[in-house]
């Protein structure tokens, strides 16, 4: 594993089952250019929404500590909806001294923006079924104009693995992934802005914002469409003490690194299909199979 310099002020960490959370790192690059960051794909490991809880905690705990053991690390991004859901109490609680930032379904922007009343959710299994998502919605639906709002629930299984797989193929190979989103989309019900259907859809993990434009035709130009990249980006940067601006450093993409156990040649094709990187900010990381629990 390339070891990161260690530095005064330190690097911000984002993790992911995959590939998903540069959706989220992309945000976080926009809203603080001048920071180093350190990604860690767990891509050998995806999905983990279709996991046990105890697998997602384990796996987290240890991409923290490898993390940690890179030099100081000003925060870290846990970019995924699972691994939030399931481990970031316990990660805080191992971790005290460390901000952690967490990645939530939506649920309350898009109550604030539905006219119709009905909200659409698309999560991993591990994420709807979590005791912290049920706290959330429950917190939602318990605020007074909320209700008579009615959160449609879709657990996607196969899609954020079949956007890992996708990365790998031409942009136009995307077969598997509209299939599966036209039977999850169909299977919330009516998409539009007249009563009864569904105006918002929440993307609650983050691989779905890779095909939003698949969604969006799917569901309609007037839906709005919800992700939370810029929120924990903004989030991020309220938490930490921010770099100056480096005007010497006028290429910041030197700033990143991504690192993966799984498919490097899948990490280079999303770094630059997504981020613009070259294929010189991935690296391939070690997996620890003893640390697998199922
Ligand atoms: N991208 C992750 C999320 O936001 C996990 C997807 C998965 O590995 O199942 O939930």
């Amino acid at each position: 594993m390339a070891p990161i310099e260690p530095s005064k002020s330190g690097f911000i960490g984002v993790f992911d089952s995959g590939i998903g959370g540069l959706s989220v790192l992309q945000a976080l690059r926009a809203e603080m250019p001048q920071e180093r960051f350190v990604y860690w794909a767990d891509s050998d490991f995806a999905p983990y929404g279709e996991r046990s809880e105890q697998f997602v905690i384990e796996r987290s705990h240890f991409i923290t500590q490898q993390l940690i053991a890179q030099g100081p690390m000003k925060a870290l991004v846990v970019a995924c909806n699972t691994a939030t859901a399931v481990a970031i109490e316990s990660l805080r609680a191992t971790f005290p001294s460390l901000p952690f930032i967490g990645v939530e379904p939506a649920l309350k922007p898009a109550l604030a923006q539905t006219k119709t009343l009905r909200v659409g959710v698309m999560g991993t299994q591990g994420t709807l079924r979590s005791l912290r998502f049920e706290k959330l919605l429950q917190s939602v639906l318990n605020e007074a104009s909320s209700q008579s709002c009615e959160f449609v629930l879709q657990s996607c299984k196969g899609l954020a693995i079949a956007i890992e797989q996708q990365t790998e193929k031409s942009l136009n190979d995307t077969q598997a992934i509209d299939a599966l989103c036209a039977h999850y989309v169909a299977s919330m019900g009516s998409f539009g802005l007249a009563p009864g259907q569904i105006d918002t859809l929440v993307l609650g993990c983050t691989h779905y914002v890779f095909v939003q434009d698949i969604l969006r035709q799917l569901v309609g130009p007037q839906v709005n469409i919800i992700s939370t990249g810029e929120a924990v980006a903004k989030q991020t940067k309220r938490l930490i003490v921010p770099l100056p601006p480096n005007a010497e450093n006028a290429d910041m993409s030197n700033n990143i690194q991504l690192w993966t156990n799984g498919s490097l040649q899948a990490l280079q094709a999303a770094a630059s299909r997504w981020l613009d990187l070259s294929s010189e900010h991935c690296l391939l990381v070690q997996t620890e199979s003893s640390k697998v629990l199922n």
